[in-house]
This record gives structure tokens, C-alpha cells and sequence, in this order.
């Protein structure tokens, strides 16, 4: 039987921890809207306590979204475990995610707890999180950097306390595969209780092996993975949802397991994601990047033409991205221009094509071709913005 493995996006929450990323609670919004449409299971939306517009955002994305989960983060303690119940309460499905730090390094010289403190402390913000919802999560802050045993210990009384989840992140991006996958199975062999709650990593990519750790996780028995669209996040990033999405899919023979994406929104996420927060996707970047599935040298071209498998290994179509060779000017009409920016990744609204549109003529009668970057302006401007 194929397992399920439950995505938790928190492009919204550690996605804008990356420099120069923060969005405003509309583009929050709609982003969260996409991530939806994209099949995510639980949404991070913020960390209410950290300012006011994060308790905004939240809240807002708490009343709008359907059947996605909704995360809100809380360092283990009651003042942010009651700022993140605040905003994700009117959600249909809330989840409480709390955190504390576990490693040696973190506890002497951040915390300065002992770790039996740090254990209760653990407990006590599980214990009042329960208080608001069934559904909490706790993680284990520089998990990897942890001792196992102890890691274990903490675990074990979270989920006496009743976490539902508990998480064991690579916060700064330290572990290496082999030893990340042996460290999730040393977890689940030795937590206790591990079987009433499900196990999840996370990931940071500062030696670039987020995704691959990630991947390494599942398959020793994690079944929720957090991830974000890009990458984007602290210092190097988070695992790319795209890169764990697209590795499981095409290697199912090796992996047979299940998520919820749709991944043929996985193209507009990514670039909806680059439009609001500005940080533009690398083009060699696996599965979203402009060459992902550009080919240049000749013997490549020939092998594509006589069949593209021979160089491919995804479809582009898979990921909803597909070129038409429609010129846009003067004398387009809306249905061109609605088609044309779905494959730039806008499905936008009748209102917003209206606005979009209007403003496209009064371009096109300047200018003779309307160019991608042009209607990606137009977009930002007059939609993402307004
Ligand atoms: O990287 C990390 O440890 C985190 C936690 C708050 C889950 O982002
Ligand atoms: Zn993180």
C-alpha cells in the first residue's frame, strides 16, 4: 500500500525568515490561496507572536482557507502559545506548533536551561497548547545538533503531553544524508509512544543537501516533511517543496509514496512565489529554474527531437508549465491574454483579468510586442499589489 506523506508549507513563516522576503498580509493571502489550490496539507502561516502584521496575516489566512491545516509557530511558551491560538482560532483545521531547542550548544549559551528544564518546558507548552486544540505539533530545534538519546527523551514526553506531530529539524543545515536517515530511524526505533504521533523533518540547505535529507528522511519512516516553495528561507533555505515533490513522483519505483499535491501547479507557485517576494528563482534550478528543461547543445536537440525521454526525465506539462507561441500586442484579446498568463503561472480571477487587460492595451499601444516581463509587471502592479 502507498503511504501517505503529508506536506507542511511554511513559505509563509520560515520562507519569510529569508532576507528580503516579507510580504504583506494580501500577498500572504493569496499565496495561501495557491498553496491550496497546490495541495499542501498544512499551511504555516506565521509567527503570531513575532509583530503584529504576522498576527494579521494569520488570522486573515485562518478565516479563508477551506480543508488546509493551519499552523501558527509559538516558542514553547504561554504568551506565544496564546498569540498563535489567537490567530489561527477560526480556522476549520488549527493546528499549534511549538518549539524549543534541544542541542548541548543551544541550551548553555541561548537558553541557558538544563535539560531536564528544557524537557518540562517542552511538556508544559504541549500540555497548554492542548488546552486550545488536539492538534499540536512540537519541535525539537536543532534536532540534528541533539543528542539521540536525549531527542528521544524529549520526544517521548511531548507526545505523553499530546503532540500529535513532532518535528526533528536540521536547523543549520549540518547533517548529511547517511547519518540524517540512520538519525530518524534511531528516532522512531527508541522515542516512546513514537506510533501515536507522526514523525516530520525539516530542513535547511546551508550545505545544500536539504532536499536529499529530506528525502533520506521518508524514506527511513518520516511522513511529514516541511518544505517551502523555492527553497526560499534562513540563510540558504528550506527544502524546495518542488525538488521532494518531483523526486518522489519520478522515482516511484524507489519511493512509492503519496502526497497531495497537484503538481501541475507546482510552475505557478514557484512563480507566484518569486513575483511577491521578489527573489527571482536560479535558472539552473532544479524542476522551477528558466533551464530546468531548456536544451542547448546540439546532440541534446537531436536526442529531444526523435524522443524526448531520451533527455527528459520529468514532463514539463507535470509541473504546469507549458509554452504557446502566442505574440502578444495591440490586437490580442482577453482569452489570449488569460491563456497567456496562465503559462506564466497567473490564474487570475474575471476581475483581475479585467484590470490586467485594461492596463495591456494601454501598453500595447506603445509598445509593438508585449513582452513576459512586461505582463509579470502588470500583474505585480495592478493584481499581487492593489
Ligand atoms: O529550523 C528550525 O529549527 C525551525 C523550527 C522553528 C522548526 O524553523
Ligand atoms: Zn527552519
Amino acid at each position: 500500500m502507498t503511504e501517505h506523506v503529508k506536506i507542511f508549507d511554511t513559505t509563509l513563516r520560515d520562507g519569510e525568515q529569508s532576507p528580503g522576503a516579507s510580504m504583506n498580509t494580501n500577498e500572504k493571502l493569496r499565496l495561501a490561496v495557491q498553496l491550496e489550490k497546490l495541495g499542501v496539507d498544512i499551511i504555516e502561516a506565521g509567527f503570531p507572536a513575532a509583530s503584529e502584521g504576522d498576527f494579521e496575516a494569520v488570522s486573515e489566512i485562518a478565516k479563508r482557507l477551506k480543508s488546509t491545516e493551519v499552523a501558527g509557530l509559538a516558542r514553547a511558551n504561554k504568551g506565544d502559545i496564546d498569540q498563535a491560538w489567537g490567530a489561527i482560532r477560526h480556522a476549520e483545521n488549527p493546528r499549534i506548533h511549538t518549539f524549543i531547542a534541544t542541542s548541548d550548544i543551544h541550551l548553555d549559551y541561548k537558553l541557558k536551561m538544563s535539560r531536564d528544564e528544557v524537557v518540562n518546558a517542552a511538556v508544559e507548552a504541549v500540555k497548554y497548547a492542548k488546552t486550545f486544540t488536539d492538534n499540536v505539533e512540537f519541535s525539537a530545534e536543532d534536532g540534528s545538533r541533539s543528542d539521540r538519546d536525549y531527542l528521544c527523551k524529549v520526544f517521548g514526553a511531548a507526545i505523553e503531553a499530546g503532540a500529535t506531530t513532532v518535528n526533528l529539524p536540521d536547523t543549520v543545515g549540518y547533517a548529511v544524508p547517511q547519518e540524517f536517515e540512520e538519525m530518524v530511524r534511531y528516532v522512531i526505533a527508541n522515542t516512546p509512544n513514537m506510533h501515536k504521533a507522526t514523525l516530520s523533518v525539516h530542513c535547511h540547505n546551508d550545505l545544500g543537501l536539504a532536499t536529499a535529507n529530506t528525502i533520506a528522511a521518508i524514506n527511513a519512516g518520516a511522513r511529514q516533511a516541511e518544505v517551502t516553495i523555492n527553497g526560499i528561507g534562513e540563510r540558504a533555505g528550506n527544502t524546495s517543496m518542488e525538488e521532494v515533490i518531483m523526486a518522489l513522483h519520478t522515482r516511484q519505483n524507489l519511493m512509492p509514496f503519496e502526497t497531495g499535491i497537484r503538481t501541475e501547479h507546482i510552475y505557478p507557485s514557484s512563480r507566484l512565489v518569486s513575483m511577491i517576494t521578489g527573489i527571482m528563482v536560479q535558472p539552473n534550478k532544479a524542476v522551477v529554474g528558466a533551464n530546468a528543461f531548456a536544451h542547448e547543445a546540439g546532440i541534446h536537440q537531436d536526442g529531444m527531437l526523435k524522443n524526448p525521454m531520451t533527455y527528459e526525465i520529468m514532463k514539463p506539462e507535470t509541473i504546469g508549465l507549458s509554452r504557446n507561441n502566442l505574440v502578444l500586442g495591440k490586437h490580442s484579446g482577453r482569452h489570449a491574454l488569460y491563456a497567456h498568463l496562465k503559462t506564466l503561472g497567473y490564474d487570475l480571477s474575471e476581475d483581475e483579468l479585467k484590470t490586467v487587460f485594461k492596463q495591456f492595451k494601454a501598453l500595447a499601444d506603445k509598445k509593438k510586442h508585449v513582452m513576459d516581463e512586461d505582463l509579470e509587471a502588470l500583474v505585480t502592479e495592478g493584481v499581487l499589489r492593489s
